[in-house]
């Protein structure tokens, strides 16, 4: 008998996809795969478990491939009309939901919600309903359908409706917003959002701290979280990927030239290195970062000559101009630091905004001190990742309000990200720990780091889904 439901049994959605194409030259279609932890949970479920992954096409590349129907297998493409998507995208999803879960905004002039964000949120309704029909359409009887991160919340109220057969969970990659923030939203788009993720038979956090402000928020606006089950599971890093990847010739490669600009010997003598790797999002605190850097130069002379601060700064979301003039920002400190500070053998910042994973592992080797101080950040991978990857031990300068903090806290110099002295005092600490306790520290970050690895976190919820 034929079944007017789809074949997936695993269905994951999310607004960036695994893979994203290019136009060649000669007209051809180029595939890039990208990696990450859902990427690499996914496929711990196997080839044959039915999985299939929605997305959203993201560049002309993408909208061509959907058009010649040469999508790869087990990846479905929306192509959501251009200027709903960049609505959805730029104008809710990463320029209010991302500004309120991680509290950026400049309260004294912003958020303003006028006729023109609720036109951008029939956007996002529109661009939510797209992906809530395509996984209605696709999943089998029964299916675990998995949806991702705060472009697609209102997706598991609306897949219900749709589909009650099926087990909807939501996972948010970002922190969530603290009671009083979340409601500068007008109240029913607070409402809605809630409401649309309690949509959900289980909703997935990074940390307790997060889970517990949505917890709060359930209760302070629709009157609690009905029966959602809320569960945390905290993305660890991938320690044998990483291990493995970190050795390859690229990266050595990598390492040399870095020496060089460090200033450093190969046997990595000379120069300490503070090292920061992030996607220039504003809330990954670069800047502060780099004067609390300016402030050890100057208050403790000791280090000049003897420490570089490695910046690797890549670009995110250059659609939108706050995140451009962020990253010049960016770029103008770490220039007028190299200006006041720098001598004919030493530039005292090495900053690169150019994306390049095997010269972020190579810094990662090279790190002595790894600089993590997000103003706020669901998890921090990167925190997760040095300890496992530096050659010699580093120790963590980490923020408290990085949810990373709840596990490494303990083995990490914790700072309070807008306190740019202490962090320079953090700083001066990290850097003078002994070579025999930095490596003893690193051990213990890197184990808690990868306690819970991206196949692991998956099946988890998966798990968690089913039973
Ligand atoms: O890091 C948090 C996060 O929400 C990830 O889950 C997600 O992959 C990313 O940010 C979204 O970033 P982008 O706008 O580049 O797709």
């Amino acid at each position: 008998m034929a079944s007017s439901f789809g074949a997936a049994q695993v269905l994951v959605a999310s607004n960036r996809g695994p893979v994203s194409y290019e136009v060649r030259e000669d007209g051809s279609l180029h595939a890039r795969r990208g990696g990450g932890g859902l990427v690499s949970g996914l496929s711990a479920i196997g080839p044959d478990a039915g999985a299939l992954w929605v997305c959203s096409a993201l560049s002309d590349g993408d909208r061509e491939a959907v058009r010649r129907g040469a999508g790869e297998d087990g990846v479905r493409m929306l192509d959501v009309p251009a200027d709903v998507h960049a609505d959805a995208y730029n104008g809710i999803a990463n320029s209010v939901l991302w500004f309120v879960h991680h509290m950026l905004y400049q309260t004294p002039l912003e958020p303003v919600f006028d006729a023109e964000f609720r036109r951008q949120w029939a956007s996002y309704e529109a661009y939510n309903r797209a992906f809530s029909e395509a996984l209605a359409e696709e999943a089998a009887e029964g299916a675990v359908a998995i949806v991702q991160d705060y472009h697609l919340t209102l997706v598991p109220g609306m897949l219900r409706e749709l589909r009650p057969d099926l087990r909807i969970g939501h996972f948010s990659h970002t922190p969530w917003a603290p009671v009083d923030y979340f409601r500068l939203l007008p109240d029913d788009i607070a409402e809605q959002v809630l409401r649309g993720m309690l949509g959900a038979d289980r909703l997935g956090f990074l940390t307790r701290r997060w889970a517990d402000a949505f917890t709060a928020c359930c209760d302070a606006v629709v009157g609690g979280a009905g029966g959602t089950e809320i569960g945390v599971h905290g993305l660890g890093a991938d320690a044998d990927f990483l291990r493995q990847r970190s050795h390859e010739a690229d990266v050595e490669e990598r390492m040399a030239a870095l020496r060089t600009e460090i200033g450093q010997g190969p046997d990595g003598s000379a120069r300490r290195t503070i090292v920061r790797v992030d996607r220039t999002e504003l809330s990954k605190n670069i800047v502060r970062g780099l004067l609390a850097y300016r402030e050890l130069l100057a208050g403790r002379p000791e280090w000049r000559e003897r420490v570089v601060h490695v910046a690797f700064a890549y670009p995110s979301r250059q659609d939108l101009a706050v995140y451009r003039d962020y990253t010049a920002e960016v770029r103008r400190v770490a220039d007028s630091i190299n200006e006041e500070f720098g001598t004919a053998g030493w530039t005292p910042v090495v900053l690169h905004v150019k994306d390049d994973f095997s010269r972020s592992l190579a810094a990662y080797r090279l790190a002595d001190v790894a600089l993590v101080n997000p103003v706020r950040d669901g998890m921090n991978l990167v925190a997760k990742e040095v300890p496992v990857v530096s050659d010699e031990g580093c120790v963590l300068v980490l923020s408290r309000e990085a949810g990373a903090y709840e596990e490494l806290g303990d083995d990490a110099v914790v700072v309070n990200p807008y306190d740019v002295s202490g962090t320079a005092e953090a700083l001066h600490e990290a850097l003078s720990v002994g070579a025999g306790e930095r490596a003893e520290r690193s051990k213990r970050l890197a184990a808690a780091g990868t306690a819970l690895p991206p196949a692991r976190w998956f099946l988890e919820q998966l798990e968690a889904l089913r039973s």
